[in-house]
């Protein structure tokens, strides 16, 4: 065998062992189908076969002290003192009324032709005061017609440095949430409520937020995809226009503007509490399972 099959093969192999080891960490034993891309894209079909004859049982759940709860995906890197702020009074404060007291969702007809017109129509945008310390907008980045969107919070040190969503730790770890539920980072798309760097890695404020949430919804209302995953309290709230946090929302089905919503734990919460990802898993699951229930 040629030393590049060999190459070959042993990253493969060092690819199925990561996702495998992600696997025995969230304490998978149903893996189920994987989620049919749009254009029938390939799966970690070896991964996931491979899984399901060696993974182990999960393991017990011990009791232990309650993990702190999640508000801002910047815990992270938050300050003390910003995560009981935000977890108290939401992203929109007393403004949001939630969506079953009748709020006005905004619009889904997509006035765009493209998402490039909307980047377009960003330009070296200087409407909030976010851009003064940005070194790039972080615009979103995926499939244009993907049948799932992932909505996190905003850009941290390596978004902002290299102008791409979730390409830190955070980023991979959504990766591999993405290959769990059997899709690609290319299937999908993926963006943020503000496109620029809160400095310090703080909460988006409620101005930056409003001034920056109507190109997200376009983004959505032209890509239209059957799933927006809300990652972590900000997007959910920000979506759903309503003040209630991420610990208790998650897993229950949601809906924007006819588009199912399915609130979950942000991943950069996952990194800081690592047990609430058999949660995040349950979420994902029932993501997967809504869009292999569509047809194609
Ligand atoms: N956290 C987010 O919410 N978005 C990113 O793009 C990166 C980290």
């Amino acid at each position: 065998m040629s030393k590049e099959i060999l190459e070959q093969f042993a990253a493969v192999a060092r690819q199925i062992e990561e996702q495998l080891k992600f696997y025995r960490e969230i304490g998978v034993v149903d893996i189920g189908g994987a989620a049919r891309s749009r254009k029938k894209t390939a799966v970690a079909d070896s991964a996931i076969e491979q899984a399901r004859d060696v993974l182990p049982p999960p393991a017990p759940l011990t009791k232990t002290a309650p993990p702190p709860a999640e508000t801002s995906s910047q815990k992270e890197y938050a300050m003390p003192g910003k995560k009981e702020q935000v977890e108290q009074v939401g992203l929109f404060g007393d403004v949001a009324p939630s969506t079953a007291e009748g709020v006005t969702l905004p619009a889904l007809q997509s006035q765009d032709a493209s998402l490039e017109a909307i980047r377009e129509d960003v330009g070296e945008c200087t409407r909030c005061k976010l851009h003064e310390r940005r070194t790039n907008i972080v615009f979103g980045e995926g499939n244009p017609q993907a049948r799932i969107v992932f909505v996190g919070e905003g850009p941290g040190a390596d978004e902002d440095l290299t102008g791409r969503p979730f390409v830190g730790r955070a980023g991979q770890l959504l990766d591999k949430i993405i290959a769990a539920i059997g899709l690609r980072r290319e299937d999908v798309y993926i963006a943020n409520i503000v496109m620029c760097r809160p400095p310090g890695n703080r909460a988006p404020e409620r101005d930056e937020v409003a001034t920056c949430e109507p190109f997200l919804f376009r983004k959505l209302a032209l890509i239209r995809p059957q799933v927006i995953v809300a990652l972590g309290s900000p997007a959910f709230q920000c979506l759903l226009k309503t003040r209630e946090t991420i610990t208790r929302s998650r897993g229950e089905w949601r809906e924007w503007n006819g588009i199912k919503v399915m609130p979950t734990f942000h991943p950069a919460y996952l990194l800081r509490v690592p047990a609430k990802k058999r949660e995040a898993w349950e979420d994902m699951k029932k993501v997967r399972d809504y869009l292999n229930s569509l047809p194609d």
